[in-house]
């Protein structure tokens, strides 16, 4: 056993994979294709459901199954009307492993998902909340730091990799993201204790991803200071920032927010049906750019480490790039 396989063995034992490196769920992007691309190439593929409807996350896991036979996760978003429908879907396929993203989880989702022999996976954005799940049951964490693509949280990965790993990570697998994009860095979080990583930028522009060519082209040119952060604008409507490549739909989103203010404000809508308005806004924007190709009205989600793209090339090239790098690290 190398070293590395040696320092991932809790992560892929976990997984049941062979390589510790999990593509982050990213919506209208890990569909079938890249997904079953990850697991076939020996990492660990996720499903972003994102606002699926039970009936079409069913198709999709179904769609997966047929591309591989190896284990992959869904994602499924806490604040989805229909969780516990998405739930019961994933029990259906069996599926082994559920990332709960996107807030607290709703009352009785963890142990549904337990029920039927999943294994949960959270994200933690902080100390005390990744203390709370592993003392809820959940038998794995993600932590994100705010380089990634995305929704993001306020600190940097390597912040949180400090304050978090020494802490728990002898008790659960503990997967960090946010701003990996080489095997070094992959090494070192490994050397502090996490179980495995979680790359999304990086896999955007495989070959196997669906994403538009506009979509794929716009990361290539892009670099690090281009993947920039939503601003919020009103202090009375928190937003969660989301990280994208900075164009015309930056712009559009500010304006987006001041309407969303001022319906707020004349009584039209609550602060959940707001925040919610919110989300849908970047769930269209991201289809927009992802499937139509609109990089320029769309949102271009991507974290700091689309700097490292430079070309498409396939999964398996990818991953074994990484793997090369972190091995290469850990022999110096
Ligand atoms: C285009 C894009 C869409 C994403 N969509 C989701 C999502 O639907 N659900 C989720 O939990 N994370 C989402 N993420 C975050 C990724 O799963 C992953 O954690 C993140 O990309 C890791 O950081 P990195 O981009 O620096 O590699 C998204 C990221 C990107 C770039």
């Amino acid at each position: 056993m190398t070293k590395l396989q040696h320092l991932m063995q809790r992560g892929t034992e976990f997984l049941g994979c062979d390589v510790a490196i999990m593509c982050g769920a990213m919506s209208w992007v890990s569909e079938r294709n890249l997904v079953s691309a990850i697991s076939n190439a020996g990492g660990f593929g996720v499903i972003a459901c994102g606002a699926m409807t039970p009936e079409l996350l069913d198709t999709e896991i179904a769609a997966t199954k047929a591309l591989t036979s190896k284990p992959f996760g869904v994602n499924l978003i806490t604040m989805h009307p229909q969780i516990m429908e998405l739930i019961d879907v994933c029990a259906k396929y069996d599926v082994s492993h559920v990332v709960l993203a996107g807030g607290l989880p709703p009352k009785g989702s963890i142990e549904a998902i337990k029920a039927f022999g999943a294994k949960v996976i959270c994200f933690a954005p902080a100390l005390t909340l990744a203390k709370k799940f592993a003392r809820s049951g959940v038998d794995a964490l993600v932590i994100e730091g705010s380089e990634a693509g995305g929704h993001i949280g306020p600190v940097a990965t390597s912040v949180l990799a400090q304050e978090i790993l020494p802490e728990l990570g002898e008790q659960l697998p503990i997967f960090v993201a946010g701003g990996i994009a080489r095997g070094g860095a992959i090494a070192s979080y490994l050397e502090m204790g996490a179980a495995g990583v979680q790359l999304g930028t990086r896999f955007v522009c495989a070959h196997e991803s669906i994403a538009h060519p506009n979509f794929k082209a716009a990361f290539l040119r892009a670099n690090a200071r281009d993947a920039v952060a939503s601003v919020q604008i009103d202090p009375r409507l928190p937003v969660i920032p989301v990280r994208a490549l900075k164009n015309k739909g930056t712009e559009e989103f500010t304006k987006k927010q001041v309407e969303v203010a001022a319906m707020l404000d004349r009584g039209e809508i609550d602060m959940e049906t707001a925040q919610l308005e919110i989300e849908k806004y970047w769930a269209g924007a991201l289809r927009r750019a992802v499937i139509d190709g609109d990089v320029e009205y769309g949102s271009v989600m991507a974290g700091q480490s689309v700097g490292m793209v430079h070309v498409e090339r396939p999964v398996v090239d990818i991953i074994a790039k990484l793997v090369d790098e972190a091995n290469t690290a850990l022999a110096r």
